[in-house]
C-alpha cells in the first residue's frame, strides 16, 4: 500500500508543481518593482488589530506598499502575492467598502475570499471559531462590535488577523486615509488634520496614526464625546517622539482653524442606533461651508463613508471641489492589498 502511495504522491506533486510552502515564491530578482513586497518578511504573520500596535516603521511600510500597488495596479505579478491563499471575512455589522475592497483585493492578489455574516460567539465560542479557521485558511479579517472579539480571534490562531472595524479602532480606514493625504499633500509632517465630530473608532485610529507619522491632530467634539482616554494618552506619548501636537477641544472653530485636512464621520456609529438623542449634542459640529472657511483655503475634506448629508456634513462640502472622499474609498483597496501582501 505504502509503495503505491508514495510514487502517487510524488506524481501529483510534480504534476501540480506544488510548492513546499503555501505562499508562492516571489519573482526571482525583482523584475517588477513590487517583487520586494514578497521578499521582505518584515511583517509576515503579524496581526493588524489597531494602529496602536503598529510601529511607525510598519505604518510607513504599509502606506509605501499601498502606493506601489496603486501605481503598479496593472502589474501582473500582483496575482502571485496571495496565490492559493484564502481570506475569511467575518462581519458582525454591515459594510460596502470593507467587504468589497477586501474581496476584490484578494481576487487581484490571486487568492480567494470567503464572506461570513452574523454575530460571533453565539453558535460557538469565538476562540473555537479561531481555532477552526486556523486549520483551513491563511488570514482572518473581522468587523466586530467589541474590540475584544478581534483580540480573541488573534489570541487563538496563528494566522494573521486584520481588524476591519471594531468599537475601538478602524486601522485599515486610517491607513487608506493617510495614503490619500500623501497623494494630495505629498507629506505628513507639517500638516494639521482636524477631526470634527465624535471621538469614535475612526477618530482613534486617525489620531494614533497622525501622532506616529508626525501630523498635528486636533479633535473638535461636544463635551462627553472625547476619544478613549487610553488611546488619547498613547497618542500624546507617540507625538512626543515625532513632534506632532495632539489637541482635543469642545470648540469646532478652534479645532478646524488653519487645518490642511478636515475630517468627519457619522455622529451615531453602527451599534449606537438606540442613542437617538446623541445627534442633538452635535448640532453645532456640522462641517458646512462656513466652518470650512476657517480651514486653509487649499484644505481637503475627508469622510470614511457612509455619510449623512445634512447631519455631520453639508452636501455642498462633501460633493464640492475640496472633497477627496472617493479617493479615500479607492485607497481602501490598495491599503488592504498592501496589508494582506505583507502579513500573509
Ligand atoms: N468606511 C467603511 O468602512 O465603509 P463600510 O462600512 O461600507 O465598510
Ligand atoms: N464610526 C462609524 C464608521 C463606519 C465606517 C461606525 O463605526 O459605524
Amino acid at each position: 500500500m505504502l509503495n503505491v502511495f508514495i510514487p502517487l504522491l510524488n506524481y501529483i506533486k510534480e504534476t501540480l508543481h506544488l510548492s513546499p510552502s503555501q505562499r508562492m515564491a516571489p519573482p526571482a530578482t525583482g523584475s517588477s518593482p513590487l517583487a520586494k513586497v514578497l521578499t521582505e518578511d518584515l511583517m509576515r504573520g503579524k496581526d493588524v488589530l489597531g494602529i496602536a500596535s503598529l510601529s511607525a516603521q510598519e505604518l510607513h511600510l504599509i502606506i509605501d506598499t499601498a502606493q506601489q500597488l496603486y501605481i503598479n495596479k496593472f502589474d501582473d505579478t500582483q496575482t502571485l502575492f496571495a496565490k492559493g491563499q484564502t481570506l475569511v471575512m467575518l462581519f458582525e455589522k454591515p459594510s460596502l467598502r470593507t467587504r468589497v475592497t477586501f474581496e476584490a483585493g484578494m481576487t487581484q492578489l490571486g487568492g480567494h475570499a470567503i464572506y461570513m455574516e452574523g454575530q460571533l460567539g453565539l453558535r460557538e465560542p469565538v476562540s473555537d471559531v479561531a481555532k477552526n479557521l486556523d486549520r483551513w485558511v491563511d488570514c482572518i479579517m473581522a468587523r466586530t462590535f467589541e474590540h475584544k472579539t478581534v483580540e480573541i480571534l488573534a489570541a487563538n490562531s496563528k494566522i494573521p488577523v486584520i481588524n476591519g472595524l471594531s468599537d475601538l479602532e478602524h486601522p485599515c480606514q486610517a491607513l487608506a486615509d493617510f495614503q490619500t493625504i500623501l497623494q494630495h499633500k505629498g507629506k505628513f509632517k507639517g500638516l494639521k488634520l482636524a477631526f470634527i465630530g465624535d471621538g469614535n473608532n475612526v477618530a482613534n485610529s486617525l489620531m494614533l496614526l497622525a501622532a506616529k507619522v508626525g501630523t498635528d491632530f486636533a479633535l473638535g467634539c461636544p463635551a462627553g464625546y472625547e476619544p478613549n482616554a487610553d488611546i488619547l494618552n498613547l497618542a500624546k506619548q507617540e507625538a512626543l517622539k515625532t513632534g506632532a501636537t495632539i489637541t482635543v477641544t469642545n470648540d469646532p472653530i478652534e479645532a478646524i482653524k488653519n487645518a490642511d485636512v478636515v475630517y468627519t464621520d457619522v455622529w451615531i456609529s453602527m451599534g449606537e442606533e438606540a442613542q437617538t438623542d446623541k445627534a442633538l449634542a452635535f448640532k453645532n459640529f456640522q462641517v458646512d461651508s462656513k466652518l470650512m472657511s476657517y480651514a486653509k483655503s487649499d484644505s481637503i475634506f475627508m469622510h470614511c463613508l457612509p455619510a449623512h448629508r445634512g447631519e455631520e456634513v453639508e452636501g455642498l462640502v462633501i460633493d464640492g471641489p475640496q472633497s477627496v472622499v472617493y479617493d479615500q474609498a479607492e485607497n481602501r483597496l490598495h491599503a488592504q492589498k498592501a496589508i494582506m501582501s505583507l502579513v500573509m
